[in-house]
């Protein structure tokens, strides 16, 4: 049977980019044949959180996302990671066996450093700690954002280590996972409002269940010109569309961006557009967010979900842990 695993960062509210790169992927996946394990990396959120009360909050925030936009709790095992305290003896373990150039070649890593922001060993170790947290449970398939991918190979590289230095002949410490992309680009990528990749860094993303003067708000910023509706434009060359494309059936998203190139009597114009957009968004989470409030009335009825994936979750990274400390002698 193959085993699913994938994780998210508690480290702000998500927006449509984690939705479409990552948690719409992680649901529909759990939706597959096969044993399913996603979780809150909150171990992981601590390299930049600083502030308790927000990081319990986001947790929470996270928890009820996933759930509101179809997690099955019954089907995938659900869980806060700090929960399973065995994933950083792993990752001690597997870090004693990296080379710090591994490290030091992580896109991310090397992205923040010259993004200018002063690294914490925290940040230098992630990856380690992301191994861990995938090689803890076995996993076979890990369905992760574009950015993620490297993160990925370099558990390979450290489940490799390992396995080589103490792995017996078709006994290896532990299994080696492969990542799964979200194939259609305009999911992998999802525009932010002012052009770039959204991003909680960039400031320019649109909130999951955002909805109603906030949402309209939101959309309003996406950039447009002083080019009048009649004049005929280039759809793909606007970022409302990249946006649309995200939520419109293909009909009528072919139909709208005809009109456009058309231009003339009937055109649509840029609000017209947006207007478009903040109902597509609207509708397509609608049930989530009454999903979304009947949780949030429910907080301890969170907590014992979470406690009882985190049951089921350290039960099997035991094993692991066991495995790999008996392997290196450490039992
Ligand atoms: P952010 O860029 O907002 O800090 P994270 O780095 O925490 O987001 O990403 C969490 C997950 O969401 C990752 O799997 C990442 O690939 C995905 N993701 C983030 N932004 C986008 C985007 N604009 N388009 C598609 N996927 C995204
Ligand atoms: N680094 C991932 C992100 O920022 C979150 C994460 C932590 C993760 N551990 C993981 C994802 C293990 C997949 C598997 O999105």
């Amino acid at each position: 049977m193959t085993t699913f695993l994938s994780g998210i960062q508690p480290s702000g509210y998500l927006h449509l980019g984690n939705y479409f790169g990552a948690i719409r992927p992680h649901i529909r996946a759990s939706e597959q044949p096969g044993e399913h394990f996603y979780f809150i990396a909150d171990f992981h959120s601590l390299t930049t959180v600083r502030d308790p009360e927000l990081l319990r909050t986001l947790v929470h925030e996270v928890a009820v996302t996933y759930l509101a936009l179809g997690l099955d709790p019954e089907r995938a095992t659900f869980w806060r990671q700090s929960d399973v305290p065995e994933v950083t003896e792993i990752a001690w373990m597997l870090g004693c066996m990296s080379g710090m150039g591994l490290l030091e070649r992580a896109h991310s890593y090397k992205d923040k450093l010259n993004a200018g922001i002063k690294p914490n060993v925290g940040l230098f170790y992630y990856p380690v700690l992301m191994a861990a947290d995938i090689l803890a449970y076995d996993a076979d398939v890990v369905p992760v954002g574009k950015d993620q991918v490297q993160h990925v190979e370099m558990t390979q590289d450290m489940a490799g280590y390992f396995n080589n230095t103490f792995g017996k002949e078709g006994e290896p410490v532990f299994r080696r996972p492969e990542f799964r992309l979200e194939d259609k680009a305009h999911f992998a990528k999802v525009p932010g409002l002012d052009g770039r990749k959204m991003s909680k860094s960039y400031n320019n993303g649109i909130w999951i269940f955002e909805s109603g003067k906030k949402l309209k708000k939101a959309v309003n910023k996406i950039p447009t010109d002083s080019r009048p509706p009649e004049e005929p434009k280039e759809p793909d060359e606007l970022v409302v569309f990249d946006l649309l494309a995200l939520f419109l059936a293909d009909d009528e998203l072919a139909d709208w961006k005809a009109k456009v190139r058309a231009g003339g009597e009937g055109a649509p114009g840029y609000g017209h557009l947006k207007m478009r957009l903040v109902a597509a968004i609207e509708e397509h989470f609608a049930d989530a967010r009454v999903r979304r409030e009947e949780l949030l009335a429910d907080p301890s009825e969170l907590d014992r979900l979470l406690a009882r994936g985190a049951e089921k979750a350290r039960a099997r990274a035991q094993v692991v842990r066991d495995r790999a400390l008996k392997a290196c002698g450490l039992r």
